[in-house]
């Protein structure tokens, strides 16, 4: 019996219905009980900052997200202060260290700002544990159930590539803001007047930057340990430009809301943009976040007037007759497109828009993806040439190329 098509209780809660979040993120059917390792949904990207306190201010006042819940010493967690954003049904938590000996601090000494847990809403945690041992897989928290006044939620973690995990939780008996320990809280930042509600709905797809060789093993670990299936390939030429190029292979959970390219650098004349990001990462890590927003235009320009940088993109991009005739038909004029840099790919299923930013942090490592989707389950193959050419003039400016 497939149970996929029913909204994530985050999601009912963020206004979403089914036919929106199917355009939105590519949502298909598929049957649950074959599943080793059924998975429901993101529950939360949980970033490591130097200063939470100032990050969880930034997404807010220019990403639009809403402070939902807060823990740190005001309510007995001396270790570190820990901020949960909610745009649609993204959840985001951000963890800075308040002792100067917690673990966060060395994992931002050697990271920086970046991606440490990509938490997953599983219905059965034990059941996919079990596969995971199974598997092979390392087990970094055994399931437990925590308990507070909102219910009990049973949680566990499996190592995956660097030092990020996966948290696994079933938060079915669970009624509280994020867990136990969270107490509810609220932004005290005001938007500006007609500003979109929200400037996102959803997570589209978390993309994986690995070492060189071990794109397919952890490709085969996505495969092996949780069931994921293949859903695209791009190898070689597709994605390298003169000096620099990747491999790039998507694996997705059987819902596919769970989506995650895995990128490995390939040899080039100068330095990949991937070895760039494993050189001051320290290793393989969560390298960009894709999130889906039904109107990108409306999005973009309040998050450039909120002061958030995106790549540009070449205006040859828009003129060369080629691309122009790939485009084909979008749902706005591509002047529009151009003037903000939006990129459109297309395949046999659609098209979609997408952009990308700077980094966020100070290191060159993390940033985000919009992305529209118009029927299309692709990740903008298409646009990797031209977008890597964007990235690489940006990688020349701080001299890295
Ligand atoms: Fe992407």
């Amino acid at each position: 019996m497939t149970d996929t098509l029913n909204l994530t209780p985050q999601e009912r809660e963020a206004d979403l219905d089914l036919d929106q979040l199917k355009q939105l993120v590519g949502l298909v059917e598929y049957d649950a009980d074959k599943d080793p390792f059924p998975v429901t949904g993101w529950d939360a990207i949980v970033f490591v900052a130097g200063n939470a306190t100032q990050a969880a201010h930034y997404y807010q006042s220019a990403w639009g997200m809403e402070l939902v819940a807060y823990s740190g010493p005001e309510n007995g967690n001396r270790d570190h202060k820990s901020f949960v954003l909610k745009s649609g049904s993204i959840r985001f938590v951000i963890n800075g260290a308040v002792d100067p000996d917690s673990p966060l601090v060395e994992h931002h000494r050697k990271h920086g700002d970046g991606v440490v847990d990509i938490a997953l809403e599983v219905p059965d945690v034990d059941k996919c544990i079990a596969q995971a041992k199974q598997a092979g897989a390392t087990v970094v928290r055994e399931p437990e159930d925590i308990t507070d006044e909102h219910g009990t939620i049973r949680i566990a973690a499996i190592a995956t590539y660097g030092e990020t995990r996966h948290t696994l939780v079933d938060r079915s008996k669970y009624d509280g803001p994020y867990l136990p320990g969270y107490q509810p809280a609220s932004s005290t930042y005001v938007k500006p007047e007609g500003q979109p509600k929200r400037l996102f709905q959803a997570l589209d797809h978390i993309v994986g930057n690995v070492e060189l060789g071990k794109m397919d093993e952890w490709v085969a670990f996505y495969n092996r340990v949780m069931g994921f299936v293949n859903m695209a390939e791009f190898i070689g030429d597709d994605i390298a430009t003169d000096y620099s190029a990747l491999m790039s292979k998507v694996v997705s959970n059987g819902n596919h809301r769970v989506k995650f390219p895995l990128n490995e650098p390939a040899p080039a004349k100068k330095k990949s943009q991937i070895d760039e990001y494993l050189e001051f990462y320290r290793g393989a890590g969560a390298q960009h976040l894709a999130v889906a927003t039904g109107d990108i235009i409306a999005s973009v320009d309040a998050l450039r007037a909120n002061g958030v940088e995106f790549l540009s993109t070449p205006d040859s991009y828009y003129e060369d007759p080629e691309l122009r005739a790939r485009i084909g038909e979008v749902r706005v004029p591509v002047e529009e497109l151009q003037k903000r840099g939006i990129l459109v790919d297309r395949d046999e299923d659609g098209y979609l828009l997408q952009i990308f930013t700077k980094p966020l942090g100070d290191r060159p490592t993390v940033f985000f993806e919009l992305i529209e989707r118009h029927g299309s389950l692709g990740f903008g193959k298409g646009n990797f040439k031209a977008l890597f050419e964007a990235i690489e003039r940006e990688q020349d400016l701080r001299g890295n190329l």
